[in-house]
């Protein structure tokens, strides 16, 4: 195990009805005046969006909307947030709904409070230094944004789908009660699952020694799943909804990778699939990570081999080491097909995807390598869009 710094500042509210303690939460964490983010119209028509509001208000928190937050956020809506926040003098940001809405409020708390472009902060021109407060009211678990440091934001001119991760950004709280996320359309569900089993992925497969780490992770992946298909039976299960939004968040908000070199190449090369198509980040990732997965195993066995064994249970009897790897991957895919998902990136766009300008956009963004567990050259990743076709 390598030497870490374990940063999880975040105070989680979990469980039924939490939502009603917005108003009393902001408060508590210094909100006297807010922008508040949310999507499309699921938020409305739920009649969480009036329940949020009533709460602000009977706490006396003014407050000041930012509405229509699309998935795959785009940069536009950041400046019209800033814009927004400083004209009305904002003091806190608080997101309603999934990782759209959560980073493109991190993203306006940030521009909200330099004089800086925000996008600088981006794309590595500039640090962070400050931002406004964030707290969320979680409406899919998925991303892990409520946990997380990052925001992902997509720059218009050019379709550049960028992370920033900075601890500065880490929520001040999450609420979170598994009943809000059952008006989720099955699709929805179905990626967030491959969301956040990836986000293991990216700490799990490590040449790092990490046994407690590894033994643990391994035990969040495997319930991931179970609980993903008793879902895809019965989306009203509370037990069920409530074991996923939490795994969710322990999936990103760094245990899993504590002591431990990260790996993040599947979630780089999906970014451009995202970008470039407008695909919903799960489902990309349900076609790059079987063929990353594949592609690695070749030139490093031992973690596909331990994950074929230990999460998607192949019995490793009379099978030699390849044969277990490919019943491993196998597995995955089924299990992404199961969710009634595509592992194929032609069938998912629904037609061939331009690889030369999935690569070439990949190599403007991350340069010519990415990843620890097997470091990938430009040629590597073309050779994992073409495994995913
Ligand atoms: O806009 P509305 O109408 O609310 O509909 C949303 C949206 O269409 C819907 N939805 C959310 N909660 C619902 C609901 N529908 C019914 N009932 C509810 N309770 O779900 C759709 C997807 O929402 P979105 O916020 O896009 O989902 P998700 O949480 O998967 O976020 C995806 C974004 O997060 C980024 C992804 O790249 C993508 O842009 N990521 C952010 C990360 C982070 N900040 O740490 C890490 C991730 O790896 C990821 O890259
Ligand atoms: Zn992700």
């Amino acid at each position: 195990m390598d030497n870490f710094t374990f940063y999880s500042p975040t105070e989680f509210i979990f469980g039924k009805d939490t939502q009603k303690k917005t108003g009393e939460t902001v408060k508590r964490f210094g909100g006297n005046k807010v922008l508040l983010v949310y999507g499309g119209s699921s938020a409305e028509k739920s009649g969480l969006i009036k329940e949020i509001t009533d709460s602000l208000m009977s706490e006396g928190i003014e407050y000041t909307i930012l509405k229509g937050i699309q998935p795959n956020p785009t940069d536009d809506r950041v400046y019209e947030g800033i814009a927004q926040a400083t004209r009305e003098g904002v003091t806190f940001i608080l997101a309603v709904g999934g990782g759209s809405v959560i980073d493109t409020a991190k993203a306006i708390a940030l521009g909200a409070v330099s004089t800086r472009d925000f996008w600088d902060f981006f794309c590595g021109k500039a640090t962070p230094v400050a931002a406004l407060p964030v707290g969320v009211v979680l409406t899919i678990p998925a991303a892990g944004s409520e946990a997380s440091g990052n925001s992902v934001i997509t720059k218009l001119a050019g379709m550049h789908k960028l992370s920033i991760r900075t601890n500065i950004l880490r929520p001040r709280f999450a609420i979170m009660n598994p009943e809000l996320t059952m008006t989720l359309p099955w699709f929805q569900t179905a990626c967030g699952a491959v969301d956040m089993l990836c986000h293991i992925f990216e700490r799990y497969f490590s040449n790092t020694p990490a046994q407690l780490v590894n033994g643990y992770s391994e035990a969040i992946m495997r319930d991931i799943m179970a609980r993903a298909l008793e879902l895809k039976v019965n989306g009203n299960d509370y037990e069920a909804r409530a074991d996923i939004m939490w795994a969710g968040t322990l999936a990103h908000n760094g245990l899993c990778g504590v002591g431990k070199e990260e790996d993040w190449a599947t979630h780089r090369i999906e970014h451009e699939v995202s970008a470039l198509y407008n695909v919903t980040h799960g489902a990309g990732l349900a076609c790059i990570a079987p063929a990353w997965l594949s592609f690695v195993s070749k030139k490093n066995p031992d973690m596909v081999w331990r994950f074929s064994i230990n999460v998607m249970g192949v019995d490793p009897e009379r099978l030699d080491t390849d044969q277990i790897i490919d019943k491993g991957i196998q597995l995955l895919k089924d299990f992404y097909h199961d969710l009634g998902l595509t592992t194929s990136l032609t069938e998912l766009i629904g037609k061939t995807p331009d690889i030369d300008a999935l690569v070439e956009s990949l190599e403007g963004n991350m340069g010519k390598t990415l990843g620890f567990y097997v470091p990938l050259s430009m040629d590597d990743c073309r050779e994992i869009y073409k495994l995913a076709l």
